[in-house]
């Protein structure tokens, strides 16, 4: 890795994007981006960097995370996150909570925690410990909320070569109440590993969790670049005939990704690149290392 060299890349999901909510789908990925480029710009954290940088796509009501979620079969909102530090393979997780605004910072609080997972009333009381704000009743999906929408999620590298990943959903609208996707499953949606990588995924969940979408790209990485190792996806969603799309850095820093969605919305800032980029679909990738 180039001394000093920092990458960070956020998506707000893999799906058809609709004409009219395109350029909400960039500028909402772009002032992610930009806030966690900020951090690592002034030599901040990589778990810093995404932990922000998700905060902003769970407070965009854009994306299907945080306040921005859709209902499941029963009109409630059950929200899931997760966060991984690659230097020390901390993580911390929540599922199936309805009254936390940001699941991805209270995910956070609990890198020095023992539990790597925490689900519904756990998950609140852990942050209510943590003095992170509760909302006094279960949070409601917006009527304006696109159910089309699927999660979001951040990979990034930090200078001192320290790499973090996190994702955070509302989970597929109309599901059954209490289920739980890849989000916040650890080499399912999201995973981190210093001198490796880091990868976050959206798409159909249960299909993710069942190929270990996270893990096959984990290892992909550790002999190829970050596009190539991003396409470790397709095999295994094609046998499942499921959508998703990957978000991935390599232990050089290079930004890839892959999606057999129609799009998957990204935006992506790395130090010897020149402002913040943001694509809707994979074609629109620089690979200047022909990945
Ligand atoms: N990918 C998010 C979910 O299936 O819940």
């Amino acid at each position: 890795m180039v001394e000093g060299r920092w990458s960070i890349v956020v998506h707000g999901g893999a799906r058809t994007i609709a004409h009219n909510r395109r350029a909400a789908n960039r500028s909402g990925c772009a002032a992610a981006a930009q806030a966690g480029a900020d951090i690592l710009r002034r030599g901040g954290s990589a778990i810093e960097a995404v932990k922000v940088a998700v905060c902003i796509l769970e407070d965009d009501p854009t994306f299907n995370a945080g306040s921005g979620s859709v209902g499941n079969a029963a009109g409630e909102i059950e929200l899931d996150a997760g966060i991984m530090d690659g230097s020390t393979l901390a993580i911390g997780a929540v599922a199936a909570v309805s009254r936390i605004y940001n699941p991805v910072e209270v995910a956070a609080g609990m890198l020095d925690a023992a539990p790597i997972l925490l689900v519904g009333a756990g998950a609140e009381a852990f942050a209510r410990s943590r003095g992170l704000p509760l909302a006094a009743t279960p949070l409601a999906p917006l009527p304006a909320a696109d159910p089309g929408h699927d999660t979001v999620g951040c990979v990034a590298l930090d200078q001192t070569g320290h790499f973090a990943a996190a994702t955070s959903t509302g989970g597929l609208a109309g599901t059954m109440p209490g289920r739980v996707g890849d989000a916040p499953l650890p080499g399912c949606g999201f995973y981190a590993e210093d001198g490796i990588g880091g990868v976050s995924l959206s798409g159909d969940g249960e299909a993710i969790a069942r190929t270990l979408l996270a893990a096959r790209v984990m290892r992909a990485l550790e002999t190829k670049k970050a596009t190539s190792a991003a396409r470790a996806i397709f095999k295994p969603l094609e046998r499942m005939q499921a959508e998703a799309g990957a978000i991935v850095i390599d232990a050089a820093g290079g930004i890839g990704l892959a999606h057999n969605s129609d799009h998957l919305a990204v935006a992506y800032a790395a130090s010897d690149l020149k402002g913040v980029k943001t694509l809707l679909h994979q074609n629109e990738l620089d690979e200047p290392d022909g990945q």
